[in-house]
């Protein structure tokens, strides 16, 4: 069965003091309530908070830290990175690859992301390899050719063993943090396609074993509606993750 995942991205929000009481919050939230149970639920701090999540959320069923971003190096002089096995060793499992603001304002390329994701998985942690969009490609109907060029250029490459561990999040560029969703349609679409995509390189099997999921002003609002559709599995989620209450309502948005 494929897995139901909501991860929260905080993005560069929150310092150290603000960032416990939100954890705790969102902590003694999922313990009043059996109901996300099976979820697995990311939360994705910037990486200085990671050990500390960790800890924290120890022992918690179905809860994981991840790091938003790595370098695409294993070790030495790249002052100001953080590797995959860095990310590792503190208790992360999970990392953001590929995020529209990675791809936008640090110009990652197509070949960064594809080394980043092989050292993630080298590492033995999953990638949520994300893509998607921007308002002008759709606009131009293009939005299908970018979204596979995407998948083909950076995780393509890998064997069917390595491709199951990767997550990926479909996030519309004109959605996040826009408060524009994409209409449960549109993800519903865009997600079956990026299914048949998989399905054509790696077998069946593998496509319907793949977590897909939707990212771009996902709140609790229209969450319900979204992971209501047969292709997507779950939200990576920006804005409304920093606030504990709509994040464990998503959480708890999953058709039962
Ligand atoms: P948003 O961000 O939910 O604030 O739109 C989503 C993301 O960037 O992952």
């Amino acid at each position: 069965m494929r897995k139901k995942i909501v991860a929260g991205n905080w993005k560069m929000n929150k310092t150290y003091s603000e960032s416990v009481p939100l954890l705790y919050e969102i902590k003694d939230l999922l313990f009043k309530s059996k109901k996300g149970e099976a979820v697995l639920k990311v939360i994705i701090p910037p990486s200085l908070y990671i050990h500390d999540f960790y800890e924290t959320t120890k022992g918690l069923k179905n809860v994981f830290v991840g790091a938003q971003n790595c370098s695409t190096e294993e070790s030495g002089a790249y002052t100001g990175e953080i590797s995959a096995g860095m990310i590792k060793s503190v208790g992360g499992n999970y990392i953001i690859i590929g995020h529209s603001e990675r791809r936008s304002y640090f110009n990652e390329t197509h070949e960064e992301l594809k080394k980043k994701t092989d050292i993630t998985l080298k590492h033995g942690l999953q990638p949520i390899f994300c893509v998607g969009e921007t308002k002008e490609k759709r606009e131009a109907n293009e939005h299908f050719k970018v979204v596979e060029a995407q998948i083909n250029d950076s995780i393509f490459h890998l064997i069917p063993d390595e491709f199951k561990k990767v997550v990926i999040a479909y996030e519309p560029v004109w959605a996040i943090g826009t408060g524009l969703t994409a209409t449960s349609a549109q993800a519903q679409e865009m997600h079956r396609f990026i299914r048949s995509l998989i399905e054509n390189k790696y077998g069946r099997v593998l496509a319907q074993e793949m977590s897909i999921l939707y990212g771009g002003s996902c709140n609790e609002k229209n969450a319900a509606e979204l992971f209501a559709c047969p292709d997507v599995d779950g939200g990576l989620i920006g804005g409304a993750s920093l606030k504990a209450k709509e994040f464990v309502e998503i959480i708890h948005s999953f058709p039962q």
